[in-house]
């Protein structure tokens, strides 16, 4: 297992939008295992693969808190089948976009299916952290980032601000 490098805004990759994952196989599980350890690492609670640079429709997640028992969960071409009214605030951050944060307005509740590494088609009702977490991962693989929920203005202000940090860092 190997922690992979992560995509950081504004790189182009983040608004790309990921490819269905045909078969699973054991480079898919390799991706898995990285993105698991990549993830408690920095240390997240959800990330996609497009955030270690493989455009592939894969989200690791683990939405256990504190000293809780670890709960890694792998989903495979995830999608939201059916999303609740009641809707909850949230102040989420990105591993893509570090050390900012905002409050996003999701679903409560939403009905998620995914396939697991042996390809079985799987249905699990998430909420809570969970909830905003999956929401959030599926996001990614649409090209979306929770800044994209934010006033324009707030969006505007932290791609700016992520614009010229990338330019220092580029040597300008
Ligand atoms: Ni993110």
């Amino acid at each position: 297992m190997t922690i992979r490098p992560l995509v950081i805004l504004p790189d182009p990759l983040l608004r790309i939008v990921s490819d269905v994952v045909a078969n699973a196989d054991g480079a898919t599980k390799a991706l898995i295992d990285d993105m698991f350890e990549t993830m408690y690492d920095a240390p997240g609670v959800g990330l996609a693969a497009v955030q270690v640079g493989v455009t592939t429709r894969i989200v690791t997640m683990d939405a256990s808190r504190g000293d809780d028992e670890k709960q890694p969960l792998a989903l495979i071409n995830p999608e939201i089948i059916w999303s609740s009214d009641a809707l909850n605030e949230y102040e989420e951050g990105c591993l893509s976009i570090p050390e900012f944060y905002g409050v996003v307005t999701r679903p409560t509740k939403v009905g998620v299916r995914f396939l697991d590494l042996d390809g079985k088609v799987l249905e699990r009702e998430m909420d809570g952290l969970a909830a905003t977490v999956i929401q959030h991962e599926i996001d990614h693989l649409n090209g979306k980032l929770f800044i994209d929920h934010l006033s324009r203005l707030k969006r505007e202000r932290v791609i700016k601000k992520f614009q010229k940090q990338a330019r220092r860092e580029g040597g300008e």
